[in-house]
């Protein structure tokens, strides 16, 4: 995919600022710190178009990026931060599950794990539920350049194992550093998203 244009679109609270245009979206989960905002930047060759530097767990919002006119990337706040209340957990859950269960242009999620631990309990939560709703999925273990190569075909037999991943579901090796993966999941996404 040749990056042309790619612009921060909105911050959206809930559906009424989605947008509108009917443009495929791909969707990202997985837990604060796992490297969401860095794997955006890194799929759009930006520095800093997605912010790596936000207060963790605080932000409740699905922000939307849109890139050449005719995809979006939409970040999901990353769960599993201790400090955040009961009631903002419940919110957010709220919000993910009307957006999942009701996103017609929503093509494919891409759910990060940390390729250097087995994947976690809210993960694996986060894995059935997207399972639940048989929309298109693809894991991608992150940080890969922290884990020696050797290395690499343990981990990712564990966290198949720990989510219960049947075959067919891919698992990418991805790096932000390294940009490992990156022409691999960009082959996923315009698959999935028929662009
Ligand atoms: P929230 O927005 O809080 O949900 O976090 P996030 O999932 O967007 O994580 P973010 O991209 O902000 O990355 C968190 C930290 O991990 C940052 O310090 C990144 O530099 C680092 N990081 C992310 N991806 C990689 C990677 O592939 N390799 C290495 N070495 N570090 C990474
Ligand atoms: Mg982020």
């Amino acid at each position: 995919m040749k990056i042309k244009q790619s612009e921060f679109v909105i911050s959206a609270v809930g559906p009424s600022q989605y947008p509108e245009d009917g443009i495929p979206e791909v969707a990202l989960a997985g837990r604060s710190n796992v490297g969401k905002s860095s794997l955006i930047n890194k799929m759009l060759l930006r520095r800093n178009l997605a912010r790596t530097s936000q207060q963790p767990g605080k932000t409740q919002t699905l922000n939307y990026y849109k890139i050449n006119g005719e995809l979006y990337f939409v970040d999901f706040p990353g769960y599993g931060y201790a400090k955040v209340s009961k009631s903002e957990r419940e919110a957010w859950g709220k919000m993910i599950e009307r957006y999942l269960r009701g996103r017609d242009p929503l093509k494919l999620v891409l759910q990060l794990v940390d390729l250097r631990h087995p994947p976690s309990a809210e993960d694996q939560r986060m894995y059935q539920w997207l399972s639940h709703y048989e929309i298109p999925m693809t894991v991608v273990a992150t940080k890969a350049d922290k884990v020696s190569r050797s290395q690499w075909p343990k981990h990712m037999k564990i966290i198949r194992q720990t989510l219960g991943m049947p075959g067919h579901v891919p698992l990418i090796l991805f790096s932000s550093e390294t940009g490992q993966g990156r022409d691999e999941l960009w082959s996923m996404i315009m698959q999935s998203a028929e662009i």
